[in-house]
């Protein structure tokens, strides 16, 4: 079991302990007395887990209703999180409600993003069940969904009250999800922790996934460690977008056929190519960048043409006029943020 302590500007704890999904009141009731609840989850999820933490609530004295929509990055959008407030108001919760987002990244940002804004702000909890969303998208508070033009533009900061990571849920979760959550993972060693990369590089976490509990909260600590120096990314925050400038043009570009840890590990390496030429990386690191990926079943190349990557990078959140801030790694374990003129980014794609 871990309890990570999140000292941002409203603190709370991300709890990651298995089997804990099943006592989820006893979480939750030291924060929040038995009122009305609202559960957010998706179709895949929903059938798994719902019925458990609502009968637990319920047995508690908590009044839970629930909403449902369909799986999926496409359901990250305007429409959705309006039929999802709206259906909020009609249940007439309140400001002293409380909303549970149990699912993937695309639960919890979107779920997020309706507590962020209902009634100008009520709490929620993050319940993860993917190892992307344990790993990163349910800590630190970004919420949001997509517009036509990219993703995430819509969005608002709001950190949960409580994030509840039950490690068995991960039992039911699909391969490909293991491995796009393992995108996310070898993110984080690129920013200060190089000992994950090794610990990677022994022993992919695809075939020990008994260790997945110890990782999850090395990479909790590591967000922990940066959310907390800069809560609404003004400066050293824009590090854990390593892999995204590029990664979310993939997504984009292929219809989000390409999911996000997958992108991010294509973007990654891109950024690494480009940086052997722009900033005097040795080429060994990506070639070992490479090789980590691949043993973790990623992809490390994209058929995207660059121009298509180059004007989504355009719409990214870290463009300011003619400039975007990037992230670049320095050595293997290691990146620093730099910004670079759209036509020098473009320089990156070799
Ligand atoms: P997702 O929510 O779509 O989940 C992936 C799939 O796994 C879905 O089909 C889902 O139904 C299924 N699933 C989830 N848990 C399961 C379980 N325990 N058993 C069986 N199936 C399960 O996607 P994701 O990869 O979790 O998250 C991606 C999203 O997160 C993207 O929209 C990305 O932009 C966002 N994100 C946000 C942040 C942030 O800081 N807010 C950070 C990184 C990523
Ligand atoms: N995943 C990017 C962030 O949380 O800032």
């Amino acid at each position: 079991m871990f309890r990570i302590h999140i000292n941002a500007s409203e603190p709370y704890d991300v709890v990651i302990e298995n089997n804990s999904l099943s006592h989820i009141s006893d979480y939750i009731r030291p924060l929040k007395e038995p009122y009305r609840v609202i559960i957010v989850s998706d179709d895949n999820v929903a059938p798994l887990y719902l019925k458990m933490v609502k009968a637990n609530l319920t047995g508690a004295g908590y009044s839970v209703c629930e909403y449902v929509f369909p799986h999926g990055e496409d359901e990250k959008n305007a429409t959705r999180l309006i039929d999802l407030v709206e259906y909020m108001a009609d249940q007439s919760l309140t400001r002293k409600d409380l909303l549970i987002a149990l699912g993937g990244g695309v639960v919890g940002d979107m779920a997020g993003f309706a507590a962020a804004t209902y009634l100008r702000g009520i709490d929620y909890v993050q319940v993860p069940t993917s190892l992307l969303a344990a790993v990163d998208s349910s800590v630190g508070g970004k919420t949001a969904v997509n517009l036509k033009a990219g993703k995430n533009l819509w969005g608002a900061f709001k950190q949960p009250i409580l994030v509840l990571c039950d490690t068995t849920t991960l039992d039911t979760l699909p391969r490909k999800e293991w491995i796009n959550g393992c995108g996310e993972i070898i993110k984080y060693g690129f920013l200060d922790v190089p000992g994950l990369l090794t610990q990677l590089e022994n022993k992919p976490l695809l075939e020990n996934r008994e260790k997945a509990i110890d990782i999850i909260a090395r990479c909790v600590q590591a967000k922990a460690d940066i959310v907390e120096q800069d809560e609404r990314e003004s400066g050293v925050r824009a590090l854990l977008n390593l892999g995204h400038t590029f990664g979310h043009g993939i997504e984009k570009a292929s219809h989000f056929k390409i999911p996000h840890g997958n992108a991010v590990a294509i973007g990654m390496v891109l950024m690494a190519q480009g940086a052997v030429h722009h900033d005097n990386l040795n080429p060994t690191v990506v070639t070992k960048l490479k090789k980590l990926l691949a043993a973790h079943e990623l992809p490390t190349e994209t058929s995207i043409r660059a121009d298509e990557l180059l004007e989504a990078a355009k719409h990214d959140k870290k463009s300011q006029g003619d400039t975007i801030k990037i992230v670049v790694p320095t050595d293997y374990g290691h990146s620093k943020l730099k910004v670079v003129t759209h036509e020098e980014l473009r320089g990156y794609l070799v």
